[in-house]
């Protein structure tokens, strides 16, 4: 049912933790499993991520793509990081089954609520960056499932 990358990921989750001090920190929930997951960005003064943690409540779906997502923002600008798209997280963890679609949507949701605070913070504007939704129910869930 799980990828090898799924469960490796799974298994042995990358950058779980959290940031002192953190750039910026984001919190997103999913009301219908009751699954939370927080992320905590270190940017430098270039708005480079240099360090990515998180800190998942919730399925091994969840875990592994917010392993994956961490680690693909690392090193990234905060444009490109916002471009990390739950697709692009599930597409390098070798897919994921269709239930399971919506758990990679945390991953997604949490750095984007974590750049919006760094923005916030920051007194700076992110293009294309959306407000933060609390919980991810409340967003269409681009026609992978339901
Ligand atoms: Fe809740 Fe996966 S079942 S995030």
């Amino acid at each position: 049912m799980y990828t090898e990358k799924v469960m490796d990921h799974f298994m042995h989750p990358r950058n779980v933790g959290e940031i002192e001090n953190a750039s910026g920190v984001g919190t997103v929930g999913n009301a219908k499993c009751g699954d939370i997951m927080r992320i905590y960005l270190d940017i430098d003064e270039n708005q480079v991520v240099r360090d990515a943690k998180f800190k998942t409540f919730g399925c091994g779906a969840a875990i592994a793509t917010s392993s994956m997502a961490t680690e693909m923002i690392i090193g990234k600008t905060i444009q490109e990081a916002l471009e990390v798209t739950n697709k692009a997280v599930m597409e390098a963890l070798g897919g994921l089954p269709p239930v399971k679609v919506h758990c990679s949507l945390l991953a997604e949701q949490a750095v984007h609520a974590a750049l919006w605070d760094y923005a916030k913070k920051n007194n700076i504007v992110i293009e294309g960056l959306k407000p933060p939704v609390n919980d991810v129910d409340e967003l269409d869930h681009d026609g992978e499932e339901e």
